[in-house]
């Protein structure tokens, strides 16, 4: 459950200490000290010193790169963070030499080896300096921050806690410079405001991109002009699995979550499904059949009936229509075009319908992405496949790695995080897999698929979805704790994996779910506070 206190404040950010409660809440409880390394995911190098532990105080100040715009945000959501618990003022201002205790959040001067999403975190007595090339990593840098302090940090209400950092320096980069995440808004629609709690939550987590899954068999999620009943009738009354899934985001819905993950440096790929998963669309548009008969709405939960037909131009000018569309609200590199379970198109008609989708997607500006099935249509070496098999070979996905082609590794019986976690898990699915969180944990993705290797592979997406999910709490109880399971294997190094670390780490953030109010899943693999 979540939230609206936390969104409240987010919006009256500098409004804040005006408006703190008088009078503070509960005693402090004692929590064991904090390491430098008890962060999640596990950060590339940390250099602990004992003499350097920092303490957040009322006079401590949030000072950022001056003429950075972009710093001074990430200054001003790192004070939003941490204001409610500490009660502190915690003003944000342009860099300047000061005698104040200080976060100084600064671009540039950050070990070499940081690139483009890494930073480097210094914590003496004086203060947390962050520095990174870019605003991402100095975002990256505030939830590792966050994570340093106790967990009563996540707490709505303030708190008597001392607020101490742990002192030394941490180097952190990722390993995949894409660790995605993915939401299936298609067999149930799932709100704006679920949407960006869900976000809210990845980016602690430092994923950076959110794949939404729009359209499938039982319901068409995104509002597109030029064909109005794809969302009125398609997204209408008694679409979704069982008729309880209704709902759409119009463009506006769209532009606000794109802007609120972009804030939060997450980058959203829209997918559409074709040439298959597509009832919703033919159902509500007759003319989208070979023919010319609009077959029911569906609401079950079966895959590979459906098809677009594939030698009609008028299919081509609705999927034109579509990506455009999409493309202008889309400011992210990537446009998903599914193209997964086409059980009802033939293989040559695949091939033919994917070579006239494939360069819509560039002609719009975008890159073409879709699962591991696109590769049967030899696309462009700048196409990405979505790994989501369960095996570990895949002849198709070798094939394009070795021409060039990127991949993401989702594979289903591991990165899944709507399959059940074992035989009593009240939500989910389990055609892939029982999935525990160390299933999640235990796989390499540069090594999981043979002739797919640490250089074609572009990073991992946790998919999730939603033929059993009706609301935020069944999100976050599929996610967590597997979500953080899978954002580890896309940042950290291979050096550090080690399933006894990661499940301790993983028990020292429950304290913090339960403040931010997450349904997590309690499982006995992990050692929880
Ligand atoms: C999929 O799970 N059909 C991509």
């Amino acid at each position: 459950m979540r939230r609206t206190v936390t969104r409240l404040l987010a919006m009256t950010a500098l409004a804040l200490p005006l408006i703190l409660p008088a009078t503070p809440a509960t005693a402090a409880p004692t929590t064991p000290a904090r390491q430098l390394a008890d962060v999640i995911p596990a950060p590339v190098e940390t250099r602990p010193d004992a003499r350097g532990t920092f303490q957040i105080s009322p006079l401590t100040v949030i000072r950022t790169a001056p003429g950075s715009v972009d710093a001074w945000q990430v200054g001003r959501q790192l004070a939003d963070t941490l204001r409610p618990a500490t009660g502190y003022p915690l003003p944000v201002l342009p860099v300047r030499a000061t005698p104040l205790p200080e976060i100084a959040l600064l671009i540039g001067g950050a070990d070499s080896r940081v690139g483009q999403q890494g930073y480097q975190l210094d914590v003496t007595r004086r203060g947390v300096t962050i520095r990174a090339n870019t605003p991402a990593g100095l975002f990256a840098g505030t939830q590792t921050l966050r994570q340093l302090l106790p967990a009563d940090i996540e707490s709505p209400q303030r708190q008597r806690t001392t607020w101490t950092v742990p002192g030394g320096r941490i180097v952190d980069y990722p390993r995949f410079s894409y660790r995605g995440a993915m939401l299936d808004l298609a067999r149930h629609f799932h709100t704006v405001d679920e949407i960006t709690a869900y976000v809210d939550l990845l980016s602690q987590y430092k994923i950076n991109y959110l794949h939404l899954h729009l359209t499938d068999d039982q319901g068409w999620r995104i509002q597109i002009d030029s064909w109005p009943r794809l969302t009125s009738v398609g997204g209408g009354p008694g679409t979704g699995v069982d008729g309880v899934g209704p709902g759409y985001l119009t463009k506006a819905d769209y532009k606000a979550v794109v802007a609120y993950a972009a804030a939060r440096h997450i980058t959203i790929i829209p997918e559409i499904d074709m040439p298959g998963h597509t009832n919703a669309a033919q159902s509500t548009y007759p003319e989208l059949n070979c023919d010319g008969v609009a077959p029911p709405p569906r609401t079950d939960t079966a895959v590979g009936y459906s098809s677009l037909c594939i030698n009609d131009e008028l299919t081509y000018r609705f999927v034109e229509d579509v990506i455009r569309e999409l493309a202008a609200i889309t400011p992210g590199p990537f446009l998903h075009i599914g193209g997964d379970e086409a059980h009802a198109t033939t293989d040559e008609d695949y091939r033919t319908f994917m070579q006239r989708v494939l360069p819509l997607v560039s002609k719009y500006g975008k890159r073409a992405y879709g699962w591991n099935e696109i590769m049967q249509a030899d696309p462009p070496t700048d196409a990405v496949a979505q790994f989501w098999g369960t095996g570990t070979t895949n002849t198709d996905l070798a094939e394009a790695a070795a021409r060039g082609n990127k991949v993401i590794m989702s594979p289903a019986n591991k990165a899944y995080l709507d399959m059940k976690y074992d035989r009593n898990t009240r939500l989910g699915l389990s055609w892939a897999a029982y999935i525990e969180v160390s299933d999640a944990y235990g796989w390499d993705p540069a090594t999981r698929v043979a002739g797919v290797g640490e250089n074609a592979v572009l990073g991992v997406e946790a998919p999730l979805w939603s033929e059993t999910l009706r609301s935020l709490d069944d999100i976050e109880y599929m996610a967590f704790p597997r979500l953080p399971a899978i954002a580890e294997l896309g940042w950290s190094t291979t050096a550090s994996h080690n399933w006894e670390s990661f499940r301790t780490r993983l028990g020292q953030q429950a304290p913090r779910w339960r403040l931010q109010q997450v349904d997590f899943y309690p499982s006995p693999q992990v050692p929880w506070r």
